[in-house]
């Protein structure tokens, strides 16, 4: 009976080997199929075996009938496995067809803003200065009083603003990156600071609630006036060509003193007067001047010692004249047609 026992136990493990590694091999249904009668049909390898179970004695019977049927099982599952694996082997088969055209993957590209951004920061890097950033929800303490615009001066009133407290706002200027800068370092400093700003301006052409400007600010001993002209004439030949002219007209801000509005001859027109100059042959750019001594006082530097200028300007403006753009709305409605240009 032992003997006997042996040579079935074997036998079971010999089947199931064998089974494994044809079945391994199969790589269509039919041919599965075929594996399946060939262990499990009438004529089956299993059945032959069981046929010689019937010999057995009585008590060896039921222990090599359920060897037997846990064989007959175990094939069967498998079975049902590798169809399962064949037939999702199929459709990603079928999913790959190498004939369709393939989609010809979008590759994005910087919006016009970013563009001429990165190409200011490059030109002022060039000159020395440095590019730092500051928060864009200021207190009106770095928006307006540091800059010597206390609560009641008028010109807080240009700069319709978006308060987000009684004390906290949108900074309607990068001109508050200048107070941050002077805190943190002592001169010399030349630094440039783009970014977001935010009026409660209506929209037009030339005009938008959010908007972006770039702050210059240069302060160490002797810097002048003539500084000041030279540093943004370089940067206005380097960003629309050598024949371009500067000019500068008094203006008022109250963290410099004296003030000007500067601007560029027409890049159009060279000068002689066209539709993009409104006839005047210049182009308004923005606002600078020499460093308010108040504004040295309450940042405690030695107003004898030092002196400086600063300078700021509209980051759409200059796109504008840049890429010949007519409506400062095109920057912010994401048409593609118009985004894709660039
Ligand atoms: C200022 O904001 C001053 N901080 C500039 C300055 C800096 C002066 C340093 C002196 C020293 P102004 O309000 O003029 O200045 O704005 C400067 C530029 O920002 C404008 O010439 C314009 O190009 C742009 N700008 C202002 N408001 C808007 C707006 N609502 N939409 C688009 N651009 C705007």
């Amino acid at each position: 009976m032992r003997v006997w026992r042996r040579i079935l136990k074997a036998k079971i493990k010999e089947i199931e080997e064998k089974f494994d590694s044809e079945i391994r091999n199969v790589s269509l249904p039919e041919h599965l199929e075929e594996t399946r009668v060939k262990y499990l049909g009438r004529k089956g390898v299993l059945t032959s075996l069981l046929k010689q179970v019937s010999a057995l004695s009585n008590d060896e019977k039921p222990v090599f009938g359920k060897l037997l049927n846990d064989l007959k099982n175990n094939i069967n599952t498998k079975i049902s496995e590798k169809l399962v694996d064949i037939k999702s082997a199929k459709k990603t088969e079928t999913k790959l067809d190498i004939t369709l055209q393939g989609n010809k993957p979008v590759i994005g590209h910087k919006h016009p803003l970013t563009l001429i951004t990165q190409e200011i920061k490059e030109i002022f890097f060039g000159l020395g200065f440095e590019t730092v950033t500051g928060p864009e929800i200021e207190t009106e303490y770095y928006n307006f009083e540091a800059l010597n615009t206390p609560a009641d001066h008028p010109a807080r009133d240009e700069h319709d603003s978006f308060y987000i407290t009684s004390k906290d706002l949108l900074r309607t200027h990068t001109s508050p990156v200048q107070i941050r800068v002077m805190e943190k370092q002592k001169p010399p400093i030349r630094v440039i600071a783009p970014g977001r700003c935010f009026r409660r301006d209506a929209t037009d052409a030339t005009h938008s609630p959010i908007f972006h400007q770039v702050e210059g600010l240069a302060i160490d001993t002797n810097i002048t006036f003539g500084d000041l002209k030279g540093v943004l004439e370089v940067f206005a030949k380097q960003l629309f060509g050598r024949q371009t002219k500067i000019r500068f007209r008094p203006d008022f801000f109250p963290f410099t003193e004296p003030s000007a509005e500067y601007a560029f001859s027409c890049v159009n027109c060279k000068g002689k007067g066209c539709r993009i100059c409104k006839n005047t042959g210049w182009l308004e750019i923005g606002g600078a001047g020499m460093v308010d001594p108040e504004v040295f006082k309450m940042m405690h530097y030695d107003a004898e010692k030092y002196s400086g200028f600063a300078f700021g300007m509209g980051i759409e403006r200059i796109a504008m004249i840049k890429y010949h753009i007519h409506d400062i709305r095109m920057f912010f409605e994401n048409d593609i047609r118009f985004l894709r240009q660039f």
